[in-house]
C-alpha cells in the first residue's frame, strides 16, 4: 500500500503552492501524487527505466528548477524526454490504454478489486475508466472524465465517474466507505469541502444512481497496492461489452468528445 506522509507529500508540491491552494486543490494533488508514486514503485520493482521509487522531487529541487506546468495539467502534457508512440489510424480504447494511459496501475487495480469482489460489470468498467482523464487534465477530473466517455457508455457509468470526485469527501457506513484518514492527516480535522463540492454531493446522495458513484470511491481506496500487477488484457471482454467503440476510431467519429481523444493521441500538436 502506498502510504503518504505529510512531509513527503507537501514537499512534492511546487514552491509557494501551498499558500494559494484550496483544500480541494490539495485533495486533487494528493490523489495525483499517490497515483504517480504507485506507478513509480511498481516500475522500480519490475526493474523498469524511470521507475525510481521515492523519486518525488523535493521542495529544494523545485525551487532550483524554476517554472513548472500548472498543477491541473494532464500527465501527457508534463515535461518529458520520451517520444509518444504512434497511434493506429482508427484507435481503440485498448490502444489508448497501451499507448497513452500506461502504466495506469491505479485504475487497473481499482477495476480488479471490483472484479474480484463480484461487483456488477458496469461498476468494474467504471472503475477502469474513473481516472484515465488525468492523462488529459487533472482539475475537476470527475466532470472531465465523465464527459470523455459519455457518448460510448451506459449513462450510469459516466454519471458515477462524474460524482466520484465529490463523494470522496463524505463517509457512507452503508457502503463501508470511511472518510480517508489520510485527508485528516494532510488537510486537518477542520476541513470543510467548498460549497460546489457539497452541493454536488447532496445532489448525488439523493439521486437514484448514487451507488454508481459511491462504489467507485469504495474501490478507489483498494487501488494503491505497490505489490500488484494487472494487465489491461484481463478487461478486454468487459471493454468489448461496456464500451461502444466507434468504428472510425476514437477521435475520428465526429462525436462531441472526439477532440478530447485526438488531443491525447497527439499531445505535441500545437494548434
Ligand atoms: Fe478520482
Ligand atoms: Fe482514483
Amino acid at each position: 500500500m502506498v502510504e503518504v506522509d505529510r512531509k513527503t507529500f507537501l514537499a512534492s508540491l511546487p514552491a509557494g503552492a501551498l499558500a494559494v491552494m484550496s483544500h480541494e486543490d490539495k485533495a486533487e494533488a494528493l490523489e495525483h501524487y499517490m497515483e504517480d508514486e504507485l506507478d513509480d514503485r511498481i516500475a522500480a520493482r519490475r526493474g523498469e527505466a524511470d521507475g525510481e521509487a521515492g523519486s518525488i522531487i523535493t521542495l529544494d529541487e523545485l525551487e532550483q528548477e524554476g517554472p513548472r506546468a500548472p498543477r491541473g495539467t494532464g500527465r501527457l502534457f508534463q515535461p518529458t524526454e520520451d517520444e509518444f508512440a504512434p497511434m493506429p489510424d482508427a484507435p481503440t480504447l485498448l490502444d489508448f490504454f497501451r499507448l497513452r494511459f500506461a502504466p495506469a496501475n491505479h485504475v487497473l487495480q481499482s477495476a480488479t478489486h471490483a472484479l474480484t469482489t463480484g461487483q456488477p460489470e458496469r461498476t468494474i468498467f467504471a472503475c477502469l475508466m474513473h481516472d484515465v482523464v488525468l492523462n488529459l487534465i487533472k482539475g475537476d477530473h470527475g466532470w472531465w472524465g465523465a464527459q470523455l466517455i459519455e457518448p460510448y457508455v451506459d449513462e450510469r457509468i459516466s454519471w458515477g465517474i462524474r460524482y466520484h470526485g465529490p463523494l470522496r469527501f463524505y463517509a457512507d457506513d452503508e457502503f463501508g466507505y470511511e472518510y480517508p484518514e489520510m485527508y485528516n492527516r494532510i488537510f486537518g480535522h477542520d476541513y470543510v469541502p467548498e460549497p460546489y463540492i457539497k452541493q454536488a454531493y447532496e445532489f448525488a446522495r439523493g439521486h437514484r444512481y448514487y451507488a454508481e458513484a459511491r462504489l467507485i470511491t469504495v474501490n478507489d481506496t483498494y487501488a494503491f497496492q505497490d505489490n500488484m500487477d494487472v494487465d489491461i488484457e484481463v478487461f478486454t471482454d468487459i471493454i468489448g461489452r461496456q464500451f461502444k467503440q466507434p468504428k472510425e476510431g476514437l477521435g475520428y467519429d465526429n462525436s462531441p468528445v472526439a477532440h478530447m481523444w485526438r488531443t491525447m493521441a497527439n499531445p505535441n500538436r500545437p494548434l
